[in-house]
């Protein structure tokens, strides 16, 4: 598998995100801006609770909603409690009018987070 079309352009508006599975995997997809968009796994290294259900932030942050953990979307850092693993970036562009994945291409070395429970 490489790039892979996960959704049209006209189906994420800027500030929108969408779950989708890749490799067995739920990978959370960002469109921050109207020529960025940005895929990260979608398990919170907390709690292992779902990020797609999350804030996204002014400064493209995302928080998660079980306990506030916040995770830059560009390099998977947490930028403060109770989390203190990064969470898995992927390869993630806009090209012909959708936003395509590499889940082969991760950008961090984040560990792949347990699945949800649930
Ligand atoms: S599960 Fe995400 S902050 Fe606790």
């Amino acid at each position: 598998m490489a790039w892979e079309a996960v959704a049209d352009l006209d189906q994420l508006e800027e500030g929108d995100m969408m779950l989708v599975h890749l490799g067995g995997e739920p990978i959370c997809v960002i469109r921050l801006y109207e020529d960025e968009a940005v895929a990260v796994h979608n398990t919170c290294t907390h709690q292992q609770q779902p990020l797609n259900e999350g804030y996204l932030q002014e400064d493209d942050t995302l928080i998660c909603p079980a306990h506030n953990s916040c995770f830059d979307l560009r390099t998977g850092a947490p930028s403060g409690v109770p989390a203190v693993d990064p969470i898995p970036t992927y390869a993630c562009k806009i090209e012909d009018d959708a936003i395509w994945v590499d889940f082969e291409q991760q950008t961090n070395d984040a560990a792949i987070p347990h699945k949800p429970y649930h």
